[in-house]
């Protein structure tokens, strides 16, 4: 995977000229009452606005906010968050109306160097998500250069990611740098063992990524409500667990697919069982071969999860994607919760590079107090579900000049 970075992109020119650059970032972030519950994606911007803002460069920060469709929405005007930012960097930034347009340019004009302007919502027009030329040539009237830093919306082929880096010198800012980076280490020219973790509810979610996954990892643990499946199609009676019965043939084919590549699937030797999915609920934990028709798998067992962390101790890269048990309810976060910590261990003594990402992954890594050791996780969702599945991603394609 070549890309360009922000090393090959005339910014000294900018100590002169005060360069425009347009920078693609990702603000798409939780939002619960009118208050941004979750700051990391703004936290991991801070480093290449500062990297250009100190190169005298005049940063034009774009990002999309939920998916208003073409229409504006006030309950997605990205204003509310220019406080955020501006505390996150410790400086003051101004905000544009509307991201393309006259005034916008004449706003964007009138900035000197170093100075920051956050652009309204992109998706509020339509030609954003159908990468509309016309709409391309607005934004790009805005900037001499184009920086994307959004890996998370890599995923997408839009105006405001493939479509600008076609017509601008361009390249991928530190963060999407560093995403490419810690991917590239954990799939690309990994140190052997790899393992994965795969874990979630659903198998027709994630075939293409576990298709992929078998032919490049040493060693694949399934958890979760996927797991069930699996074991269900090797002819575990599971009970009354979640289960796509349908996908029988499909985990089987995954199975034999790992075993041609010769990569080791683990799965469950014991599970924790429970009646109902509800705080407190009466559980034991039994040998996979022994759960009744009316209960229902909720975690890995004790067994399976020391297990899983003695494998892990011999591996030296992990990838790990999704919960390993319904980890929102205690106690069915303890399977999680105890691998997690082994692996936030051996990273501590620099035994094992792991990198994390996707959907409820930083959640749960999170609530085990295991995400700060881990060696990167991933800002991303869909992008980095996509990049597992082994496809090309159009924002990251397009920076390759
Ligand atoms: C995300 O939050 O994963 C990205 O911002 C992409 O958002 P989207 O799925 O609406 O394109």
């Amino acid at each position: 995977m070549t890309y360009h970075t922000l090393d090959s992109l005339p910014l000294l020119k900018s100590r002169q000229e005060g360069l425009r650059v347009l920078l693609r970032v990702d603000l798409n972030v939780p939002i619960h009452d009118g208050k941004v519950t979750d700051t990391t994606r703004i936290e991991r911007l801070v480093p290449t606005i500062k990297e250009l803002t100190n190169m005298g460069c005049k940063v034009v920060l774009l990002s999309h906010f939920g998916r208003p469709n073409g229409v504006f929405k006030e309950e997605m005007s990205l204003e509310p968050l220019v406080s955020v930012i501006s505390n996150k960097l410790n400086t003051e930034l101004t905000f544009a109306k509307n991201c393309i347009g006259r005034d916008t340019l004449n706003a964007v004009n009138s900035l000197g160097p170093g100075d920051i302007i956050l652009l309204e919502n992109l998706r509020f027009h339509s030609g954003e998500e159908s990468n509309d030329q016309d709409f391309v040539g607005a934004l790009a009237d805005l900037g001499d250069l184009f920086v994307n830093d959004a890996f998370s919306t890599a995923h997408r082929a839009h105006a405001s990611t493939a479509g600008l880096a076609r017509c601008l010198p361009s390249a991928a800012g530190r963060l999407m740098q560093a995403e490419l980076e810690a991917l590239d280490a954990a799939l690309g020219n990994p140190l052997r063992p790899v393992a994965a973790i795969v874990g979630g509810s659903k198998v027709s979610t994630k075939l293409d990524l576990l298709t992929n996954l078998v032919k490049k990892v040493d060693r694949l643990a399934i958890g979760g409500a996927m797991a069930n499946t699996f074991l269900y199609a090797l002819g575990t009676d599971i009970g009354a667990s979640l289960c796509e019965k349908e996908l029988a043939d499909t985990a089987r084919s995954v199975l034999a697919a790992a075993d041609e590549a010769g990569s080791e699937i683990i799965l469950p030797s014991d599970v924790v069982i429970a009646s109902e999915f509800k705080q407190g609920a009466q559980r034991q934990t039994v040998k996979i071969a022994a759960v009744p028709t009316d209960m229902m798998i909720l975690d890995i067992g004790e067994a399976s999860a020391i297990a899983l962390s003695e494998s892990l101790k011999e591996c030296r890269t992990l990838l790990w994607n999704g919960p390993m048990g319904a980890f929102e309810i205690s106690p069915f976060d303890k399977g999680t919760n105890m691998v997690a910590r082994v692996a936030a261990e051996l990273t501590r003594s620099n035994d094992l590079l792991t990198i994390a990402g996707g959907g409820d992954t930083v959640a749960a890594l999170s609530a085990a107090g295991a995400v700060n050791d881990f060696s990167y996780v991933s800002t991303a969702g869909g992008a980095f579900l996509e990049w597992l599945e082994g496809r090309e991603l159009p924002g990251v394609v397009a920076l390759n000049g």
